[in-house]
């Protein structure tokens, strides 16, 4: 049997496969290697894992269309460099097919002849131990020969988006604290924000679901313009949601009559439908009530100060690049 018929017999398509894997949250990568001229050659990659502790293995596949898999698959040496929350921008650059993506970054070439990146979370430096073909992608597998640490929080991908990890404490897993115990963290503005954020959006996300939309759909929607419509590109950038998820995410966002696509040059311009603004429109009232029941007794007005703190701690905690 063909691939092709074997595709065409399975009870659900490519979109579907690909909506079910995000649910699975990844950590983010990008995979660097030298071409055989000696070139830099990165690539942005999620699908990498751990295979053996003895030996030290690990594994990450890389798309057999991607203009670099020839050199992954040919590379003696490679490096995984796992992301860490402030190199989203880095991410989106080494996921952009054939961009020159070195220009501009920070790096350095290893005795291997390896790229090597800077700010980023670990790193695992490699020496190619297996390579299979695994349908339209090869599996790399990886014998790990030195490690870096950095102390930094890793990036997160996660429903199609960048996202970060944050633990849950027992509190929330609703165990009963110690009794006797004080909670060190009480006291922290921090702990309180973060535990708003997360309560919060996992309601407001509970309401998305239940009124037909999925979160990513209701970013696309929340982020969509009337008139003039939004390019494709800018509208990546708004949700982080990947390219490739985007494309499918709004060609059945279209087909559902939420927004519609125009091409406009050499790209595409994205605009809300009536059907969309109305659905932009019910969840802007939902939230609005989600959050009158979140302040409670503050009232309307405890909710206008809550709001102006929350603005000045945003302006105060901006990074030091946005400030410019
Ligand atoms: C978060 C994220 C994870 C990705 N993971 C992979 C992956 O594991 N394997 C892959 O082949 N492509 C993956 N991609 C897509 C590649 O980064 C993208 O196709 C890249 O442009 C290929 O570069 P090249 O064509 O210049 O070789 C991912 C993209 C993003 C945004």
């Amino acid at each position: 049997m063909t691939e092709a018929a074997s595709a065409r017999r399975k009870p659900f398509d490519t979109r579907e496969m690909r909506d079910a894997l995000s649910s699975f949250s990844t950590g983010v990568t990008i995979v660097t290697a030298s071409d055989g001229q000696g070139a830099p050659v990165g690539m942005t990659a999620s699908s990498f894992n751990s295979v053996s502790m003895e030996p030290p293995l690990i594994l990450w596949s890389v798309a057999k269309s991607a203009l670099s898999a020839e050199t992954f698959r040919c590379a003696r040496h490679f490096a995984v460099h796992v992301l860490s929350v402030d190199q989203v921008d880095l991410s989106n650059r080494f996921a952009k097919s054939g961009a020159d993506k070195f220009s501009g970054t920070a790096f350095r070439i290893d005795t291997n002849g390896v790229p090597v990146l800077e700010g980023t979370a670990s790193r695992f430096d490699c020496t190619t131990w297996k390579v299979y073909e695994g349908g339209d992608h090869w599996i790399i597998v990886g014998e790990v020969e030195a490690i870096a640490r950095e102390n930094r929080d890793g990036l997160v991908f996660s429903s199609g988006t960048y996202a970060t990890a944050t633990p849950i404490r027992a509190a929330e897993r609703k165990l009963e604290p110690e009794p006797d115990l004080p909670n060190p963290l009480d006291d922290l503005l921090l702990y309180h924000l973060a535990r708003a954020n997360r309560q919060m959006g996992q309601s407001f996300h509970a309401a998305v679901r239940a009124a037909g939309l999925t979160v990513p759909e209701w970013r696309v929607l929340a982020n969509l313009r009337p008139d003039a419509g939004t390019d494709i590109d800018v509208l990546g950038a708004l949700t982080f949601i990947d390219p490739d998820l985007l494309s499918d995410l709004l060609l059945s966002m279209q087909g559902a009559g939420y927004c519609s696509l125009a091409k406009s040059g050499s790209g595409w311009k994205v605009r809300g439908t009536v059907k969309g603004r109305k659905k932009v429109s019910q969840m802007i009232g939902l939230a609005t009530e989600l959050e009158r029941q979140a302040v409670g007794d503050l009232g309307a007005e405890g909710q206008q100060e809550l709001l102006e703190m929350l603005r000045i701690i945003v302006s105060n905690t901006l990074p030091d690049d946005s400030r410019k």
